[in-house]
């Protein structure tokens, strides 16, 4: 790797990242059933229906996995706590079991030195509230809000950082919109309401966690660059509603509490009634702010007043998820947030990296292509802090292959390889170049 530790500022954090459902293996240990589980046992959703029952068995492998973090020297550790899994029923009696294994998890990092940075949720609701209506209910922020508060009385002392909730933007509108992800809906007015009850259940958890007198909370966003695919004013136009839907909804909403015009042109009709009075739990103040970032869109015209139905085939190198290579991006995107959202807040990239399609020969793994991606956003992140943007950490996703959701197992993201069959793990080349780049 080009980098050595040394190029960043003092205190920058490397880290990687995982959540509970694509790595813990969900069928062990008392978690109650997940909207997941459901929507990959309905055929059609994901990839030979694979789903989270075992996947890298991490609930019982966790501190192999945890010396690997600390081998590599990194110095934190993105993880996601659970919700059916300390909650099985969504609310009421919490599972002992779930507690004590985050419990445990907590401490093996703290024994290793590895900062925790959990998330609260990543993407598995409880079926017992998805009954309910899931994102849809306005009673969900109540519910997140209780989780909240069962888990950081166990866990809150020993966090380095928490957020509550990963990803808004797919918690939302690719889920009920686009139906790519649980509960798979495609309907304008599910998603408009997952979109607004999705950040006021951000704010009551931020505020859950205030009144527990814990700091160090921020939001982790995703952020797609939107790039009109020509020069027309249509083009532009549909970029722009992208780039509203997907981006600046989200930061908008907590960082100014204000919507993006181009998004309430097609969503305000189908907001629950009162919503500008949500605000001020939404805008609950934060200490920093996460970014998630992989790709661009090239965004073609386009008549339709919500984006994402018309994209066009970028011409840039792409990952084996078929997402363009745009590391340019990444610096614009921390320029951009802190220019117009978050001011001297401290940034975090809370996850960047590729899947490939890597394969073990003779014990090992080589993959030059992700050390590549990797160092090209490095040199993004620091031309953003050359320009005076407060970036403080990086995190790879991830630490192992694991369960892509929709695209199940194939689409491997690890530093570390993981044969799903034995369970092994083997370290890639891009591990080791990591590691020599922090040791350096
Ligand atoms: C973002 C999500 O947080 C994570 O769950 C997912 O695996 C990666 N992106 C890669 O798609």
């Amino acid at each position: 790797m080009r980098h050595k530790r040394s190029d960043f500022p003092e205190g920058f954090l490397f880290g990687t990242a995982t959540s509970a459902y694509q790595i813990e293996g969900h069928a062990f240990g008392g978690a109650g059933r997940n909207h997941w589980d459901d929507f990959a046992a309905t055929p059609g959703n994901v990839v030979r229906a694979e789903n989270g029952d075992r996947a890298c068995d991490h609930y019982h492998r966790f501190a192999e996995d945890l010396d690997l973090v600390k081998a590599a020297g990194l110095d934190a550790y993105r993880f996601s706590i659970s919700w059916a899994r300390v909650l099985p029923e969504g609310t009421g009696t919490p599972n002992a079991e779930g507690l004590d294994y985050y419990d445990r998890l907590t401490d093996a990092m703290l024994e290793r030195g590895l900062k925790p940075c959990a998330t609260l949720y990543h993407w598995e609701l409880p079926s017992a509230l998805a009954d309910k209506g899931g994102w849809r209910n306005r009673d969900i922020a109540a519910w997140f809000g209780e989780f909240t508060e069962i888990a950081m009385k166990r866990l809150g002392d020993r966090m380095f950082s928490v957020a509550p909730i990963n990803e808004p933007w797919c918690v939302a509108w690719l889920s009920h919109f686009m139906g790519g992800h649980a509960p798979g809906l495609r309907d304008v007015r599910a998603a408009a309401r997952a979109m607004h009850h999705v950040l006021l259940a951000h704010g009551t958890a931020i505020q859950t966690m205030r009144g527990l007198g814990m700091s160090n909370l921020g939001g982790v966003f995703n952020l797609e660059w939107a790039t009109p695919a020509d020069g027309t004013p249509e083009a532009q136009a549909a970029a722009a509603r992208y780039d509203a839907i997907y981006n600046r909804w989200f930061l908008g909403g907590v960082f100014k509490g204000a919507y993006p015009q181009a998004a309430l042109d097609g969503l305000e009709p189908h907001l629950p009634a009162g919503w500008q009075d949500d605000f001020p739990t939404i805008q609950e103040p934060l200490d920093w702010c996460g970014l998630n970032y992989y790709t661009r869109k090239l965004i073609a015209p386009d008549a339709t007043p919500f984006p994402s139905l018309k994209e066009v085939e970028g011409p840039l190198p792409k990952t084996f998820m078929d997402w363009e290579i745009y590391p340019q991006g990444l610096e614009d995107f921390l320029t951009r947030t802190a220019r117009e959202y978050t001011g001297d807040l401290p940034l975090y990239v809370t996850e960047n990296g590729m899947a490939s399609p890597d394969v073990l020969v003779d014990g090992a793994v080589q993959d030059p292509s992700r050390t590549a991606f990797l160092e090209d956003h490095l040199d993004a992140v620091q031309r953003a802090i050359a320009a005076g943007v407060p970036v403080s950490g990086y995190f790879i996703w991830s630490l192992l292959d694991n369960y892509e959701w929709a695209l199940g197992y194939e689409k491997r993201f690890g530093l570390v390889h993981v044969d799903f069959g034995t369970l092994e793990r083997t370290a890639k080349s891009s591990y080791h170049e990591l590691k020599s780049a922090l040791q350096s």
